[in-house]
């Protein structure tokens, strides 16, 4: 059986993780000094959910103002959209429901799926952004929320299994 073609993109501030989670997720490795993406980055691997076969095609785009055309360019036609913020920076949080607002008017169709990532949830001791207004915020746009840390490997396999589930209506 061939399997199902599934591109995801997650997209989210300079440095809130993004990377890290998908090295983690591919390879389970992490760098804690890791480098700025430029441009974007794919990845893939396959993922059997009960006897479905996918095969995840995961689009690491740049945090980085001047690549924020080229990421949207990224989203379209996207199965799964995974907006990452890092829970220790209010100001990643707000960027990410920006990031929302514009890919709402542009990309997302009633049938995306998307996900909200709180990253580096390791860091807990000095969380910014309270669980509840990231919840609330994933609620409203109906999103499905994690914590996940890339650091300590996190919520992350869960987090893109529900995903997927969604995807499959399973
Ligand atoms: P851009 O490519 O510039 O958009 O950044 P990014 O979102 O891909 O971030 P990246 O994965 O490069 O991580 C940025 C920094 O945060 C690196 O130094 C990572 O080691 C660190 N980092 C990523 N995830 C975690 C985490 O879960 N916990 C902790 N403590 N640090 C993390
Ligand atoms: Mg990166």
């Amino acid at each position: 059986m061939e399997p199902d073609q599934v591109k995801i993109v997650l997209i989210g501030e300079a440095r809130v993780g993004k990377s890290s989670i998908i090295s983690r997720y591919i390879s389970n490795t992490f760098q804690e000094f890791g480098t700025p993406t430029l441009g974007c980055a794919y990845h893939t691997r396959q993922l059997n959910i009960n006897d479905k076969i996918l095969k995840l095609n995961i689009w690491d785009t740049a945090g980085q103002e001047r690549y924020h055309s080229l990421s949207k360019s990224y989203s379209r036609d996207s199965k799964i959209i995974i907006l990452v913020y890092d829970i220790t920076s209010y100001e990643s949080f707000k960027a990410m429901k920006r990031w929302h607002e514009i890919l709402q008017k542009e990309i997302v169709l009633p049938t995306t799926i998307l996900g909200v990532f709180g990253n580096k949830a390791d860091l807990i001791q000095s969380e910014e952004v309270p669980i509840i207004e990231a919840q609330k915020f994933a609620n409203v746009i109906n999103a499905s929320f994690r914590k996940t840390s890339a650091k300590e490997n996190a919520g992350i396999e869960e987090g893109l299994i529900e995903l997927c589930k969604r995807y499959l209506k399973i």
